[in-house]
């Protein structure tokens, strides 16, 4: 997905990438992306945030950044395919070539899927196809793993089971669960932003 070029009198013009962000929290991710695409370590701009949770914190990150964030409440709306449609409808008047979920906490359907199927991607805070779902990291460290990792991965119609990007492992032989927390959210917000120019770069 190189940028789009244009030419305009002499001189070619690199129209920048438009990435759409959507989070349902902290946003720890978001901030680590944002502050990639504001160093140029993306070569893409964040042209909204769709965020599902009026009280997230994600929403503040946001408004430092200057950048525009639809919020939705779920139960306003009378189905899946509804508030769905709304967000296509916001990606596509922003222009949104990209999708990343970043700690979206909802599974994606078939309209959204239509839309961008291909271009969304999604971080994982395991080593995909090991501990899918919304309980990762807790299920990694109740099992006992010694290995813990971070995949970013596309979107299907699927759990967690798209085609995987990029992956991180590291090894951890201690007690805690809030120091393998601390290291897995360290390693993503350097693998995303990574996983995110990559894929564009294609
Ligand atoms: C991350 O651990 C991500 O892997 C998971 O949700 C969490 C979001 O964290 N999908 P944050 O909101 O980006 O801090």
């Amino acid at each position: 997905m190189r940028p789009k070029a244009q030419c305009f009198w002499s001189h070619t013009i690199f129209t920048m990438k438009k990435l759409a962000l959507f989070a349902s929290g902290s946003g720890s991710n978001f901030q680590a992306i944002a502050e990639a695409c504001q160093k140029g370590t993306i070569q893409a701009e964040i042209a909204l945030l769709v965020c599902d949770n009026a009280n997230a914190f994600v929403i503040e990150r946001a408004k430092e950044f200057h950048i525009p964030t639809f919020t939705f409440n779920p139960k306003q709306y009378a189905s899946k395919e509804l508030f769905e449609t709304e967000i296509v409808n916001r990606l596509q008047e922003a222009q949104v070539d990209v999708v990343c979920l970043a700690g979206y906490m909802r599974i994606v359907g078939p309209t959204l899927l239509k839309a961008y199927q291909g271009r969304m991607l999604n971080i994982h805070p395991s080593l995909l196809p090991s501990f899918k779902g919304a309980h990762a990291i807790d299920d990694a460290f109740n099992f006992g793993v010694k290995v813990f990792g971070v995949t970013v991965h596309l979107i299907d119609d699927t759990i967690d089971g798209g085609v995987i990007l990029m992956q991180r492992a590291f090894e951890y032989y201690g007690t805690s669960r809030d120091e393998v927390e601390a290291e897995i959210h360290k390693i993503e917000h350097q693998l995303f932003p990574e996983a995110i120019n990559r894929f564009l770069e294609q």
